[in-house]
Order: C-alpha cells, then structure tokens, then sequence
C-alpha cells in the first residue's frame, strides 16, 4: 500500500503545478506562476476557500483532473463514458496510488470500484522545462464493454484574470491566423470532424490577460499532440472559475473499451508565460528542442530544399529534373526533393495513387539517373508519398476496393479525385510498409515527404463502425514501423501544406509544410502563428515563383529569401526560368540562411509588437552574443516615416555591432542605412529602448539585421 501524499507539486523553470489529492479526484490547486518554495498546499487551499453563496453547493465540486459526473461537476465532465443499459456513468473515484518520478512526473490513479472504472493521469513537468505534459487513461474495470463519448486529457484551470481566448483558425493555404475572442460565460468549442490534424482548427489555445501580446503580459497556452479529430472546450462557470478540455473528439460508438481494455487520450502540452506570448514560444521551443526525436536536427544543419511541385506539377520530365538538380546545385541546395508525379499512371490528381512503383513510361531507368545525379552534385536525394491514399483509378483500387475507409450505401464526397484506406488494417499496413520499404532499399533516399491530400468524411470501417482514432494510430504506427526500419530517413509531415502540423505526428516527423502557399506576405502571418509553438527549424519555407501561384501576388525575390531564410528554407520554382539577377539574388539569399542557420535553427525567438501592417522579429542567441532580426513592411506605411525598430533580448549593457544584411540594395537616402551596410555600434539598452529608425520602404518589402556582440 502506498501512501497518498496531500499534495503533489512540480516545479518547472517558471511554473508551478500543485494537485490536491485529499479528496476523490485530483484536482488542481494551482497552474500558473512559480510560486516560492514556502507556499504549501494547505496554504493555497486556504487562499481559495469560498463562503455559501446563495442557489449554489456548499462545497463546489473540484476541478478535477478529470472532473467527474458522480462529483456533480456542473461543466463539461472531463469523462463521458456508460456501460450496457446507460448505467456506469456517474463516475465517483478514489485515489489509490500517486506515483512521482525523479524527472519531475507524477502518475495518480483512482479507481471508481461500484462502476468499474480506473482513470490514471500522468503529469510531468521537469524542473529545467517550461512545459507540463500529461495524459489521461481510462480503464474498463468492469464486465461489460464501457462505451467513452469524451475523454480529456488533463484538465486544468484558467485564472479569472485571462479575460481572452485566443484560438487558431484558418483555411487551405491560411493555416494559423490567431483570432482573440473576449471570455464569457459559457464555453468555446472547437471541433474537427477532419480526420486530419486540420488547417482550420490547429489543436492549440491561449488564454491571456488584459493587454497581453507577444512581448509582455500573463498568457496560458495548450496544445494537443494528435493528428485526428480532436476538441476543445473552454469553459467559463458561472461560479467564476474556468477551465480548459482538450481530447479527441470521437464519433458515436467509437471507442469501446472492452472488460480490461484501456484508452489513453493524446498527449496534452501547456504552458505559462509572464513575459507575453514570447514566452510561452520560449518555453515550447525548448521543450521541442530538447525531445529525443529531435536530436537529428540539433546534429545536422538543416538541408536547404529543392522541391519540384511548382516547378512542374506534374509535368515530369527527367531531362529537365536533371537539369533542375544541376541549377540546384549550384545555387548552393543540399537536399532535392521529387515532388508528386514520378509513380505509375500519376499524370494528374485523378489517378494513381496507391501503385507505388516509379513511372516506366516516364523513367525507363527508374529514378536511378536523377537520384545518381542529385547524390554526384553533392545533394540528398527526397522522394514525395501520400500513403494513406488511393486513387479509383489505381491498380490498387482495382484489386482491393474494400480497403478503403467508407459509409456505405452514403456516397464518398469526392475530394481531389482519392479515397482514404483504412490504415488500421493489416493487409493495408502490410502493403504500404512492403512499397516504402522497396523504395528506401532501391534507391538512396533519405528523405520522404509524406503527404495527406483529403479529409475524412466518411471514416467508416470494414465492420460498419467509425475508424477515425484507428486511422490515426494506424498511421503512427507506420510511421514509427519506416522510422525503425531507416532510421536515416528523414519524414515531413505535409496536408495540403499544414493540415497535420502537431506535436502528435511530429513524434516520428522531423518537418512539416507549413502551407501550400508560398505568398510571402501569407507566409509572414501563417509562420508567426505556428512559431507560437513550433520552433523555425520544424517549419517548411520555401522561396516560390515570381507569380505566386495560389494568390497570384508578384513579391520581389529579396521578400521571398527573406521569409524563407527564417525557416527550414527551401525553393520551389522554376529554376531554369529565373532571370540572372534573381538567380544571383536567390544563391545570395541560400548563402545568407547557411550563414546564420544554427542560429535561426537553436535560438530564442522574439516577435515583435508592431502596428498591424508590419511583421518583424528576431532570433536571439541564447547567450545573447548574436542576434538575426526581420522586419517586413506588409503594406504602405500609415505617415511619411515608418517609426523606429526596437530590437529585444539583448545584453542591455553590452556593445552591439549592427549590420544591414538583407537586403543587397536598399533605396534610401539615409545616413543610417548607409552606416549600417558597414555595421555601427550601438549599446544593447539603447537598441532595446530607443530603437534604430527604419527607412522608408515600399510595400512587400523586407530588411534584415544582424547584430554582433562586440567584446569589451
Ligand atoms: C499538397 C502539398 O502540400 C504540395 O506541396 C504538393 O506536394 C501536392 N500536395 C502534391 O500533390
């Protein structure tokens, strides 16, 4: 028997959690602020005693981990679940065992014995990291099959203080638009029937106080790693306190625990910041950095990339590849990435998904010339997959038609021309890992981008019920079988660009593609709202056409390098197309990334609060002896003079030299400009607190600064 502490407290850098266990369920004392080591539990029990109010229970029924429907919990209960009859439902628990790691985790399980039911939550925060993590598993203890409608990963509360949510929206091709949205009573819900991670619901929120923004005020945030359906529910109670559900959203009947079986929800991640949405970004970034799948990207620079989709479409042509990987090359690309189009029978999006097995009629000699040719020219050689998916008209299709996920008789909606498989089923895991397989081994690629092209609709599977959560495992699970197999292989996780960006997939991905537009206006606010959780080195950012193609905006080449230069960079165009000067523009551009990449790919990202048309921010070493900032001026300046650019996260006594580096020419006439193409010195304080006043730009356009630590 073990015995069961009161409290349990993890620490973080610059967070607490402190979890009541006294009662039934635990609940959660606080989440927020580091608090000092003399505050005690019983303290904060005190600081939160309430009186009798009228209308109202004379003790409010904790915030639970999982809130309970047997605790008379009036919000959402953090369980939904009911056995044969409706009966089981009313969940009342008991804890029975709280166990603490040595790294800052704790798992506490409690157990309703009169409804055979076991919650288990696991909690860890390490006392050198800035995010909690956690997860919630149920158990069926009981001898008929538990039916779970809802199961919340750890639920926890939000201070009546954080008056804001701010949630991500979006669309195909406008991934992560942060929207704030006033608290009031009553709840926010976010739901994605998708399938797929989604573009217009990115499992993330914010809660912030009063005036908060990217550099100062207290703001929460939540994440969710999973690349299915999932929910959100905010809720504030009319007896003042809030929380926040995040879990999968299952479909009716979905998930069916046998007497025995378990369910174990995503992994939840959440953090805190006093010091504004920079700081929460901080505390995720390191987190990230500091994973263990993440170690490849800390060893090895990130390979700038070739991509050939807007380039050709689907328009293969192997002699214009080849010359595509020799333009590449010398431009200074290190990794050359075969877009759709190469396998059998794929000469548009209605066919041939599913027949993994290189074009003969387009590559006589297979890929075995281009892949020589991109490893002779110094360069890693990428192939683009979409697994999951199957064209009808496909070999594939024609000899396993019953593979793919559907809802008989209802009609498949259609949807670029494919259909789902039911990755949960053998034969298909079988099939898909036997070609992935034979790819890796025929030819040295050492990178997959793996893509993801429809939602699922009709998430059907062969028995009739709903296989939405058994796709996604499904899809893990193969995931992790190719990792294991050719762990040198790199992955990206792309949906039609960033419908599947989280931190679920990204246990067994090394990138993702941020979105299929490469607008780089788009893209200034499409990668601030993902870099409030995803460091740059994770994020996909490629330099596109002239035109670009999805909004048919004409940027300059010097715009376009420098918002991809602040990410994992990339071109995407026709290279043999470029006129001399933006191929000269563009190899200076790659040289300038390769210049400053570990320190974009490991530093300390500070966005900048600036009037809305205009986006700027910096990556600050984490020493702060050097530092790369951006500035782009999205539209025409409101006066005759934009204002002054304050820099942030320096060492305000030391000296600083500071050099415009991007672009090569700038028109202006001032004396500022000039002195900064050859660097000028200024203090760390005065950088921070008066700024450096920036020259009066067009439009669409961008500067950027490095700044150096000058030795006393
Ligand atoms: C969608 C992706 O986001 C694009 O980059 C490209 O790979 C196409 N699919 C190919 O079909």
């Amino acid at each position: 028997m073990s015995t069961i502490p009161p409290f349990v407290r993890l620490d973080g850098t610059i967070c607490t959690l402190v979890i009541d266990c006294r009662g039934p369920a635990p609940a959660v004392l606080h989440w927020g602020a580091k608090l000092a080591k003399d505050a005690t539990g019983d303290m904060l029990d005190l600081a939160a005693a309430r009186e009798d109010a009228p209308c109202s229970p004379l003790v409010a029924p904790p915030l639970a981990l999982t809130p309970l429907a047997g605790q008379g919990f009036p919000g959402r209960p953090g369980l939904q679940a009911h056995g044969a009859g409706g009966r089981r439902w009313a969940t009342y628990t008991a804890i029975e065992d709280v166990r603490t790691g040595g790294d800052g985790s704790v798992e506490i399980r409690s157990v309703d014995a009169a409804n055979g039911i076991e919650l288990l939550h696991h909690l860890a925060l390490r006392p050198d990291g800035g995010v909690l993590t956690g997860w919630t598993q149920v158990r069926n203890l009981g001898s008929d099959e538990l039916v779970v409608d809802w199961c919340a990963a750890p639920v926890l509360p939000v201070p009546p203080e954080m008056v804001d949510w701010v949630s991500f929206e979006g669309r195909w091709s406008g991934e992560f638009q942060m929207r704030t949205l006033p608290r009031a009573l009553g709840a926010l819900n976010r739901e994605n029937r998708r399938g797929r991670t989604s573009h217009d619901a990115f499992p993330a929120l914010l809660a912030q106080e009063t005036g908060a923004r990217e550099q100062a005020g207290e703001v929460f945030g939540w994440h969710l790693g999973w690349s299915g359906n999932h929910a959100t529910h905010a809720e504030t109670l009319s007896d003042g306190r809030a929380y926040v559900q995040m879990g999968e959203l299952f479909m009716p009947g979905e998930m069916r625990l046998a007497p025995g079986a378990a369910y174990r929800t995503p992994t939840l991640y959440a953090a805190w910041s006093g010091s504004g949405r920079n700081g929460l970004s901080s505390a995720f970034h390191t987190h990230i950095r500091a994973r263990p799948q993440h170690r490849r990207l800390r060893v090895k620079p990130r390979p700038v990339h070739y991509n050939t989709w807007e380039a050709v479409y689907f328009k293969h042509d192997p002699a214009r590849l080849l010359q595509f990987a020799d333009a590449a090359a010398d431009m200074g690309v290190e990794r050359y990435v075969l877009d759709d189009g190469w396998f059998k029978g794929r000469r548009d999006d209605k066919a041939g998904l599913g027949d993994w097995f290189v074009d003969r009629s387009i590559y006589p000699d297979g890929l075995h010339p281009l892949a020589a040719r991109v490893l002779e020219r110094g360069m890693e050689f990428g192939l683009w997959v979409e697994p999951e998916m199957v064209n009808p008209d496909s070999d594939l299709f024609r000899a396993h038609p019953d593979w793919v996920l559907g809802t008989p008789p209802a009609p498949q909606l259609v949807f670029r021309n494919q259909l789902v498989l039911d990755a949960s089923r053998d034969d298909v895991q079988e099939y898909l890992f036997e070609r992935i397989d034979a790819l890796l081994r025929e030819y040295p690629i050492s990178y997959l981008k793996w893509d993801m092209n429809r939602d699922l609709n009709h998430p059907g599977g062969a028995d009739g019920a709903a296989a939405a959560h058994a796709h996604v495992r499904g899809l893990y699970r193969l995931l992790a079988r190719v990792r294991a197999a050719h762990p040198g292989v790199e992955v990206e996780s792309c949906a039609s660009g960033g419908g599947r960006a989280d931190l679920g997939v990204l246990e067994w991905t090394d990138r993702v593609w941020t979105s299929d537009t490469n607008d780089a206006l788009d893209r200034q606010f499409i990668q601030r709202g993902l870099s409030t959780f995803l460091p740059f080195e994770l994020m996909g950012a490629h330099v596109g056409p002239t035109d670009c193609h999805i909004t048919g905006r004409r940027i300059s080449m010097a715009t376009r390098v420098a918002t991809a230069l602040f990410g994992h960079m990339g071109l995407e165009v026709d290279l043999l197309g470029l006129a001399a000067e933006e191929r000269r523009e563009l190899a200076a551009g790659i040289a300038l990334h390769k210049q400053y990449r570990s320190l974009i790919h490991s530093g300390t990202l500070l966005r900048l609060d600036r009037p809305a048309n205009e986006v700027a921010y910096g990556v600050v070493a984490t020493d702060g002896g050097q530092a790369l900032f951006s500035h782009v001026m999205i539209s025409e300046q409101a006066g005759y003079f934009p204002g002054r650019l304050r820099f942030a996260g320096l060492d305000a006594a030391a000296r600083y030299k500071v050099s415009l580096v991007w672009p090569g020419q700038v028109k202006s006439t001032s004396p500022l400009i000039a002195a900064l193409r050859d660097g000028a010195t200024f203090t760390g304080d005065m950088l921070m607190n008066v700024g450096l006043q920036l020259p009066r730009q067009h439009p669409q356009s961008a500067l950027i600064y490095a700044l150096t630590r000058l030795t006393k």
